[in-house]
């Protein structure tokens, strides 16, 4: 058996921050530690995602070129990988030439298959930028959730997947106005034909082996019943659609950077084909949550369409890390970054990668905080594993001048200890094989804890005098455990596993001989020991806390001086104007729209009719208490379907500075219908 493991390649449009390293790179880079160690053949496989959106806004914003992002980023992001000792064996790019061809020439295959279809279909256009509005290039409210900076493509607030239609109010990135629809045409993956053929049963049959909340986002795309998806874009940014007529445009970017595994994968290794077309192989997707659908659904798809390739195995999405409570942003600079913790705690990669795989969102959105990661290094590094450690290498130093003792009769203490030593690394090794780190790396601790405990209970500091022999079987069932923990911490915690080998002169062994037989005989010369670990003062929290704080009020007064000062719009028409129906209108009843925390439906009296309107006011007011109030009423807003609920008109809020809303109403109360002109 042979296993194949990828990790989302991460977009090149901006440095690399905790949740990224806890949400995907760790628990892979641990597994295939894991792999290498008990000599499975495994690759591991990454790189940056080069095209896309993202990055050519990014050149936008900073007067540069699309290439000039990737490429700030792509070495940028390669460096902070390994200095954390994530250890892909390619960490490959997509904007390289064979992965072009490698695009390229998937597309050609289904193509020449005959497995898309074509469609002309209406798509946003900027009239002023003279471009199709892409994914990102549009920004709306989310029909979903009313959080007005939805992205064309996604929620990021609740996480929905749009399409830029479904989007309401509608504005173009480039010029800030709202788009025109326009004819084009694309390339679609039936999605919807697949789903009957076989994607579905093929999914279904995952429901015991792959984690639930993977499982539980794969049914539900199921039940809502899968799409056609265009796997083209008009853009100027990508791979080029290889067909002699492609207008300029370019594949989509989920469309091509998946295949991008498979280039890095050829440029890795001449046998390449072994990993990607062998059924002896196992696929391993580690992902972040928001790519769930493109793993288990768009990509299997397309390698199913293909025909020659295997398909995942598995796909250990994990869930997400929020940091001080509140979601990581590269946009708002919510983030702890890599470079820059590694320049606050140089030499600390261990103490970072441990944290965030104790508490890694494995199964449910997980909260980082400074003081969670002060307690995690100063009560468990240090307090447990380093100090079993240290006490254990320091008194081998003092009483065998760091020449490992002899050991004698083993008592009931030993017998128990050395019992937790042969069982730890089956411990450690069924958890990693069912993806569950945490509990994998909390098995590693619990031996630190045995450790400790047996010191304790031994106290061989008291008995050198009187009972030496003793002394010398307790310290070396110590000795033992020491080296059982430099084995087992090497997947997690790789720079402390070395010196602490360093420390016990003992090298680098798999697994099944590291755990076959006693990793360290009697006579065995020691090396010198270190700290492994030290106390984080709370100094050092104290300032990551303040900068993070210095960040959130920056944005604060950013956004709202940015509210504050919101420009005058471009004129316009009294007949645009006049064009709008607007009344007053009674609010007769009022409740949430079930699963968006953001929307009511109201039922209004508009004086013509009875009528439902959904808005997005409900952080603002509670459904009791607007019952009777008057509001504005544009009435003649064309019918929108939001959750499943078709809203006739939008009622007319007022925003302060701090997003306040309060509706505008009339001075006092008047007959509902009446218009306002
Ligand atoms: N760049 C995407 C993201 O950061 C992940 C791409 S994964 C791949 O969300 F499969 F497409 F490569
Ligand atoms: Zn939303």
């Amino acid at each position: 058996m042979r296993y194949l493991v990828t990790a989302a390649l991460p977009y090149a449009n901006g440095p690399l921050h905790i949740g990224h390293i806890a949400g995907c790179y760790l628990p892979a880079d641990i597994f295939v530690r894991y792999q290498r160690l008990i000599g499975r053949d495994v690759k591991f496989i990454c790189g940056s995602d080069e095209h896309g959106v993202p990055i050519t806004l990014r050149a936008r914003k900073e007067s540069s070129t699309p290439q000039q992002v990737v490429d700030t980023y792509h070495a940028m992001m390669g460096k902070a990988f390994s200095d954390f000792g994530i250890s892909f064996d390619i960490y490959h790019r997509t904007s390289d030439a064979l992965h072009h061809e490698t695009a390229a020439d998937f597309f050609k295959t289904l193509y020449k298959k005959g497995v898309f279809t074509e469609e002309e279909s209406e798509q946003y256009y900027d009239e002023e930028a003279q471009l199709f509005l892409a994914d990102r290039y549009i920004t709306g409210t989310c029909p979903k959730c009313g959080n007005p900076g939805a992205y064309g493509d996604q929620c990021e607030k609740c996480g929905t997947s749009l399409s830029p239609k479904e989007l309401l109010n509608p504005t173009s990135q480039l010029s800030g106005k709202p788009p025109v629809l326009r004819k084009t045409k694309h390339w679609y993956l039936p999605l919807d034909t697949m789903q009957q053929d076989w994607l579905q049963e093929w999914l279904l049959s995952k429901e015991d082996s792959w984690k639930k909340n993977v499982f539980g986002q794969c049914k539900s795309w199921l039940d809502q019943g899968l799409q056609p998806r265009a796997v083209t874009r008009d853009l100027d940014w990508g791979v080029p659609v290889p067909l002699p007529d492609n207008q300029g445009k370019v594949l989509y970017v989920w469309f091509d950077a998946p295949i991008g595994y498979i280039s890095a994968t050829k440029a890795l290794t001449p046998h390449w084909e072994q990993y990607w077309k062998s059924p002896d192989t196992k696929l391993v997707h580690f992902i972040g949550k928001d790519n769930i659908v493109f793993h288990c659904i768009i990509f299997p798809a397309m390698l199913k369409a293909h025909g020659d390739y295997i398909l995942p195995d598995q796909v250990p999405a994990n869930e997400f890390l929020n940091l001080e409570g509140d979601k990581i942003s590269t946009s708002r600079n919510w983030a702890v970054w890599l470079h820059e913790y590694l320049a606050d705690f140089p030499g600390k990669q261990d103490v970072l990668r441990y944290a965030l795989c104790a508490s890694a969102p494995e199964t449910k959105d997980n909260d980082f905080t400074w003081k969670d990661f002060q307690d995690r290094n100063n009560n468990e590094l240090v307090a447990i594993l380093g100090n079993f450690v240290n006490r254990t290498l320091v008194l081998c130093e003092k009483y065998y001048a760091g020449k490992a003792p002899n050991r004698g009769e083993l008592l009931d203490a030993e017998s128990v200890c050395l019992q937790a030593v042969s069982e730890a690394p089956r411990l450690v090794r069924e958890s990693i094989e069912k993806y569950r780190f945490r509990e994998a790396l909390s098995h590693v601790m619990d031996l630190a804890r045995a450790g400790n405990k047996y010191l304790a209970d031994t106290e061989p500091w008291k008995h050198q005098k009187t009972n030496p022999a003793y002394v010398e079987t307790v310290l070396s069932v110590a000795l033992e455990v020491t080296a059982t923990l430099a084995y087992l911490c090497e997947p997690f915690l790789p720079h402390s596993a070395e010196k602490l080998r360093s420390m016990l002169n003992i090298p680098a062994r798999s697994w099944e001989e590291a755990f076959a037989h006693t990793c360290i005989e009697s006579g065995h010369i020691l090396g010198t020991a270190a700290l492994l670990f030290e106390k984080i003062e709370d100094e050092s929290i104290q300032y990551q806390i303040t900068k993070l704080h210095n960040t959130k009020a920056a944005l604060n007064t950013e956004e709202t001086t940015a509210l504050a000062h919101k420009p005058q719009k471009p004129s316009t028409t009294y007949e645009t104007f006049s064009a709008m129906d607007l009344r007053v209108a009674t609010i007769i009843a009022a409740e949430k729209v079930e699963k968006a925390d953001k929307l009511l439906k109201l039922t209004l009296d508009t004086g013509i009719d009875t009528r439902t309107v959904v808005s997005g006011i409900a952080l603002h007011f509670n459904p009791e208490d607007i019952i009777g109030k008057q509001v504005t009423l544009l009435a003649n807003l064309e019918p929108r379907k939001i959750r499943g609920i078709e809203s006739n008109g939008m009622i007319l809020m007022a925003e302060d500075a701090d997003g306040k809303l309060v509706f505008v109403q009339p001075s006092r109360n008047t007959t509902p219908g009446s218009t306002i002109n």
